[in-house]
This record gives C-alpha cells, structure tokens and sequence, in this order.
C-alpha cells in the first residue's frame, strides 16, 4: 500500500477515535454515538486499505495516456488489472511488463467501446470479476468541427464511448461492489464537462454528463461503501491532441499542462478521501469558477 493510502487511513482513524473518546464519557447517548463513529472508522479505514490479496481494478482506455497511467500506478499499488482498449498490442505489452514488474496478474480485454457487442462483452466480463475493487472509465476521443458541419460518425461515436459505455460498465460493476461494501468508480471527465465551448459541442456534452451523473451517483450509494469520482483534468501530455488537425499544442502555454501521472496521483488521492468532483489543475479550476460565474 502506497504512504498516499496509508497516510490517509490514518488520519481519518486517528482524529475520529480521539473525539469518540471525548464523547464517550459524558452520557449512554454520546457512548451511542461513539459506537457508531467507531464502526463508522472500521467501514472507512476498510474502503480505503488495499486488500490484502487480489483486489482488481478494471481500466479502460489503457493503452495510452492517462489509462496507461492509472494502470502503472494501481499495478505498483499491487491491484491485479483488467485493462481494455482497441490496440491489443499495447494492452498486452502493458500488461507483461507491470505482470512482470509487480508480480500482479494484468488482462488485456480488446474491445471497441462504440460497439455495442463489444461493450456487452465488457460488461458481462467485468460484473464477473468477483473482487472487482476500482472501475476507471476513461477511453475517450476527441473531435473537430462544428456540430452543424461535421461528419455524425465520430459525434455519435464520441456520446457512444463517453457516456454510454461509461453508463453500462458502471452499472456492471456496481451490484458486486454494494454486495461487498467496497469500490470505487473513477469516470474520467475533463474540465470541458463545466463549459460550453464552439466547436467542441459534443466534447463539452458528454463530459457533462459525466460530472453530473457522478455526483447524482455518490449520492444514491451514500453509506453503501462505495465512491465516486469524476475527475476533470485540463491540457494533460497524452495522445489525446496528436490526432486533432486543428490543435496546436505548441501555442497552449507549458504551464497549463500537467504529465498523466499527476492526474492520476490527484485522483486516487482524492478518492481516499472521498472527492467526488476532482479538478487536478489549478488553472482549471480558476477556469471552472470563471465558467460557472458567467453561466
Ligand atoms: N489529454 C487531455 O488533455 C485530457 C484533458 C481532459 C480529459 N481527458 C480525458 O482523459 C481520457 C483519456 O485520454 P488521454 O488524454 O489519456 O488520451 P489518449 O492518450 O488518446 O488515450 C485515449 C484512450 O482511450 C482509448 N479509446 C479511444 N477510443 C476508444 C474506443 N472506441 N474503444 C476503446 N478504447 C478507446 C484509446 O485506446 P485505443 O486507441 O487503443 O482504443 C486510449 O487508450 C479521455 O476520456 C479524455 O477525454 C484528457
């Protein structure tokens, strides 16, 4: 278990026994009280610990970029992976070598997540996965152009990957989770889902949605063990823009940017301690306010 984890255990542990011993002296309902704190503790430190044995973390979009990311950390974490994507080659390379290097056991599930059978495939492997731990959704593409002018293929295809699949793994995963009283899913938004920007319409949309039914969904499993998160990242070094024609990442300022790892070491840190909405970059999140302030 990384210092991350442990650090935070602990500290929650720490302060909440010490007011439960406070509490406890002075009357039977303040020893209630305490009671339930502690089991309160017992749930909490157990969502947040690392099991011991074969806890497993399912990763979409893991053959570049942040997924990739996210599967090297939770691989050093001592999670066992199922990691999905188009590029089998990359998938399976990835998952050798952190196989090799952690001594995890690492999948690699090819699938096209804008294909309907293909994400049924998905979800009937991931809710059979019996100690699935972490769901992170974050395959995700971008597109160009104006809504009105551009080809539908790919903005169709973008609501399909973004929101669709996020929806179905996500309710594939969870019964499993509640069952246990245990897990966490990760939906990899973007700072975008709080803006409403031209020529990213659809971009804009379905990270939305994502934010959106994130934090509607943390409040439906409210005391179910299970969180939530929809982490927002800004301009991160990936793939993402190598195919988009019209960005040129040369005239966005160095300074906005922020390596994959970092996204990822913001979001596990903030799932530990229960964040539901997290925004990694600190010019996104002056830009949110801005977003939101001008509506
Ligand atoms: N980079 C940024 O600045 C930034 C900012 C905010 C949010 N994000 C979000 O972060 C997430 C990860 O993107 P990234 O920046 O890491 O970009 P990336 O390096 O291009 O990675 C995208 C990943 O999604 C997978 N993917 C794309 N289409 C897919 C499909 N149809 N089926 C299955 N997998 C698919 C790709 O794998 P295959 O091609 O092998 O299928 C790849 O592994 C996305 O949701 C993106 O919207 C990125």
């Amino acid at each position: 278990m990384t210092d991350t984890s442990n650090a935070l255990i602990t500290s929650t542990s720490g302060k909440e026994t010490q007011l439960n011993s406070k509490q406890a002296v002075f009357s039977v309902g303040a020893a209630v009280a305490a009671a339930a704190a502690l089991m309160l503790i017992r749930r909490t430190t157990q969502r947040l610990a690392k099991p011991s044995s074969s806890a497993t973390a399912a990763v979409t979009g893991a053959s570049s970029g942040i997924g990739a990311a996210f599967a090297r950390k939770l691989a050093a974490l001592g999670y066992d992976l199922v990691l999905v994507a188009r590029r089998g080659d990359r998938l399976e390379a990835l998952a050798a070598e952190l196989a090799a290097a952690y001594g995890i056991r690492a999948e690699a599930l090819v699938a096209d997540l804008t294909d309907d059978d293909d994400v049924e495939r998905v979800a009937g492997a991931i809710a059979a996965i019996p100690n699935l731990d972490l769901l992170v959704n974050n395959a995700g593409m971008g597109a160009e152009g104006r809504f009105y002018q551009a080809d539908i293929g790919p903005q169709v295809d973008m609501i399909r990957l973004h929101v669709l699949a996020s929806v179905r793994l996500a309710r594939a995963a969870l019964p499993g989770m509640v069952e246990r009283g245990r897990g966490g899913i990760i939906n990899v938004a973007s700072v975008a889902g709080f803006m409403a920007l031209p020529e990213d319409v659809n971009y804009c949309a379905t990270k939305g949605y994502l934010i959106t039914f994130s934090k509607a969904l943390q409040l439906e499993l409210t005391g179910a063990g299970v969180r939530v998160q929809a982490l927002c990242p800004g301009f991160t070094h990936t793939e993402f823009h190598d195919d988009l024609r019209e960005f040129d990442k040369a005239r966005t300022p160095k300074i906005l940017w922020m390596p994959a790892e970092a996204v990822v070491e913001a979001s596990l840190r903030g799932l530990a301690r229960g964040e539901v909405v997290c925004i990694p970059w600190r010019a996104g999140r002056s830009s949110v306010s801005q977003a939101s302030a001008t509506g």
